[in-house]
């Protein structure tokens, strides 16, 4: 071979080794002993194998040049590649080269992706493992987390946009993930705080672990920043490719059929006897779902967080779908502030992305006290309504016992435009329990009474109020409900519904944008 054309192709070679080994070795192992993965090895163990096409392995930081000693990629690894064959985007922070820090060409490959994922409607996820803004580079450093910032603003709601944390996320850098639609961390070696422990101690005078101010546990269970919180760096990758195998690349893009075996038509036989008819008796709707859904399988999103409410993905018959269900074992399944937000940002990813929304309906109400009063449950509880209401997707619901006052009308509603309203023989549609209600309506013919007088009265006043508001005739007679059906139908019943919905087509009056209660 021509002299010039092996050394040129021998130079290329080097490069690109060179490229590969980040901060070197030394480094490496550091991060090895954190039980961290590096850059380009959590490429490899997220995606396909074979599939990861690069870009920009060779952009260096501003002010360096090739020939002098500089870090090849300048600190994160960009480009894209399949996961369960499906196309994605990706950004790797590599923590070997100055703490993965965001300087002005890194800023510049995490842009250039996110243009890429979105201009070719491909979910965009970014691994992040970084010390913040590169102190270097100063106001450029700053100007580059702006540019991301807004492009993750201009994806919202056309392409899913994940992020993983898997070291360090700290002071303003946190805002481009929190902009995206999951966040994943990883349990002891991740953490997200706008300001560290440092400056907390400094400000007011607080004593608190990186951990504890943002460590997985925190977001997971406390903030509610973090929607999974895995034991390792290989769990996380496990669970970001369940979660694409249920959501679309882009909006207006086909969702393709999840394969599954499990036949529709089968009985849910095991919820039978799960929902009692008792409206104070707890039970799991985990186990209502778990029967309804394909496989038994179903992908909690939040699953620490506001437990009284559930939410998370599934399918039926393959067609894949978001679920929001009451879950009566936790606070009685009641919606207070943290279960409605959490619940209304899940229903608007799931609108955003044309998935067809199922809810399983068991409430009591919103929760009284001042706690949730000062913290402002009217302008929160009005997000989950807005949610509802702005939904153009596939509505279904099922009422499997509880439901009452304003709840009822938040928890999909046919008011507010489900499509599809079922109850099974043990709901209950009133303005408020039995108890509370004989107190209200009945308080005189109890005024007086004592002893065991006043306690048969309030019996055969409350089997009265039972008999005539608690079930789901009345709502049933006024077509609130399209059918009252026996839990055994659930699944198929469903199914029926959604492949019914398919092509549901619903305008909304044209308008910049609403505005939701932030
Ligand atoms: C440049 C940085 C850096 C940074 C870390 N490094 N952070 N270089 N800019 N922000 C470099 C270190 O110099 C070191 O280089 C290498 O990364 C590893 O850092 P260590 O400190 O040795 O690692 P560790 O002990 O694990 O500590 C990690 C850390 C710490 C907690 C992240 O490095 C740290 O506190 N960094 C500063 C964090 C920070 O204040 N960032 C600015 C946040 S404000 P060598 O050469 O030794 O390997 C911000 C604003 C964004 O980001 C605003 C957006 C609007």
């Amino acid at each position: 071979m021509d002299q010039v054309l092996t050394e040129k192709r021998e130079l290329l070679l080097k490069l690109r080794k060179a490229s590969e080994i980040g901060g070197g070795d030394a480094r490496i192992k550091k991060q090895h002993e954190q039980n961290k993965y590096t850059a380009r090895e959590r490429i490899d163990r997220l995606v396909d194998p074979g599939s990861f096409l690069e870009f920009d392995r060779f952009v260096i930081s501003k002010g360096s040049t090739l020939s002098k000693e500089s870090f090849l990629g300048d600190g994160v690894v960009t480009g894209i590649a399949t996961i369960n064959g499906q196309k994605v985007a990706l950004y790797s922070q590599d923590f070997t080269v100055m703490g993965g820090s965001l300087g002005a060409a890194h800023a510049k490959k995490i842009c250039k992706i996110m243009d890429f994922a979105l201009e070719n409607r491909i979910p965009i996820i970014g691994i992040n493992d970084s010390g913040g803004a590169r102190i270097q580079e100063g106001v450029e450093a700053l100007a580059g987390y702006g540019e991301i910032f807004y492009r993750n603003v201009k994806c919202s709601g056309v392409i899913p946009q994940i992020s993983l944390i898997m070291g360090p996320c700290a002071g303003g850098a946190v805002y481009s993930p929190a902009l995206t639609d999951f966040i994943f961390m990883v349990d002891k070696t991740s953490y997200m705080f706008v300001t560290g422990p440092d400056v907390i101690k400094t400000v007011t005078h607080e004593d608190v672990t990186k951990d504890q101010l943002g460590g997985a546990g925190t977001h997971a269970e406390k903030s509610g920043v973090a929607q999974f919180k895995c034991t390792n760096e290989d769990e996380c990758f496990e669970r970001v490719r369940e979660l694409l195998a249920y959501i679309p690349s882009a909006n207006y893009t086909k969702n393709p059929v999840k394969y599954t075996s499990d036949p529709v038509y089968r009985d849910n036989n095991k919820i039978k006897e799960t929902v009692p008819a008792n409206p104070k008796k707890p039970y799991d709707m985990k186990e209502v779902i778990f029967d309804i859904v394909d496989d038994g399988e179903f992908l909690e999103v939040h699953k620490d967080y506001a437990k009284n409410i559930i939410v998370g993905f599934a399918s039926i018959g393959g067609i894949k779908i978001g679920i929001v269900a009451n879950q009566p074992a936790v606070l009685a399944g009641v919606l207070d502030i943290d279960s409605s937000e959490k619940a209304a940002r899940f229903v608007r990813f799931c609108d955003a992305f044309d998935m067809p929304i199922l809810t399983l309906v068991d409430v009591p109400g919103f929760l009284p006290g001042t706690v949730q009063e000062y913290g402002g449950i009217i302008k929160h509880g009005s997000k989950l309504l807005y949610a509802y209401c702005e939904a153009t997707v596939p509505l279904i619901s099922v009422t499997t016992r509880k439901s009452y006052g304003g709840a009822y009308l938040v928890m999909a509603s046919k008011h507010i435009r489900t499509d599809v309203n079922l109850a099974y023989p043990t709901a209950e549609i009133a303005v408020m329990g039995a108890e509370g209600a004989i107190n209200i309506i009945y308080r005189h013919e109890l005024e007086g009474l004592t002893g065991k007088a006043f306690e048969d009265k309030k019996a055969e006043l409350i089997a009265k109020y039972e008999h005539e508001f608690a079930n789901p005739y009345r709502a049933a007679e006024l077509g609130f409900m399209d059918a009252v059906i026996l839990p055994e139908e659930t699944r198929r019943r469903v199914y029926e519904y959604l492949v019914a919905l398919k092509s549901k087509k619903q305008e909304k009056p044209k308008r910049k944008h609403g505005n939701i209660q932030l």
